[in-house]
């Protein structure tokens, strides 16, 4: 049986938002480049992947349960930051929402009686608990340091180097991925 109507069309939103989300990271990322905040760069240029595979991973879903796959265009992402704050700020409030995003999407579902769609979000929800918390401590990391930029560059060398992202099993595959 495909997915609930309701919750097909709310997934191909929501595949537009993460592709929306990939766009807005590479925009913080591109951001702190320009100001030469490499680490802080990187770690945003890494965040956009993972936004790209959470939308071939619902991609993916529909294709496998011969769903339409609608490839929606996005909305233009903030460029113009303020500050090295700004961009985490926005991050934060970014994926707060997309915490919402994801929980509509689960409730959708159930009450669609569609448990396989309702399952499917499960590993989304986990993960937006740990997106969330990483921003959070983020931004307050970089509010303590907002004079010295070096001391979250440290940071992030620190707490999120590019070690080469641990694969994590339980994850759903991703449109692409072979
Ligand atoms: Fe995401
Ligand atoms: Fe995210």
């Amino acid at each position: 049986m495909p997915p609930a109507p309701t919750f097909t069309a709310l997934l191909n939103e929501q595949i537009a938002n993460e592709f929306a989300a990939h766009q807005q990271y590479v925009a913080c990322a591109v951001y702190y480049d320009s100001q030469a905040l490499p680490r802080l760069a990187g770690f945003f240029y890494r965040q956009a992947l993972e936004e790209r595979d959470h939308a071939m991973m619902m991609v993916q879903f529909l294709l496998d349960t011969d769903a339409a796959v609608t490839v929606l265009g996005v909305a233009a992402p903030s460029t113009q930051f303020d500050d090295v704050v700004a961009p985490i700020a926005l991050a934060l409030d970014q994926e707060r929402r997309v915490s919402e995003q994801i929980n509509t999407l689960a409730a959708t579902a159930r009450q669609e009686g569609d448990y396989t769609s309702e399952q499917f979000m499960q590993w989304f929800i986990r993960e937006q608990i740990e997106e969330v918390a990483t921003m959070s401590n983020l931004l307050r990391v970089a509010e303590r340091s907002r004079q010295d930029e070096a001391d979250i560059e440290d940071f992030i060398a620190r707490e999120h180097q590019d070690s080469g992202e641990s694969v994590d099993p339980t994850a759903p595959r991703a449109a692409g991925s072979g």
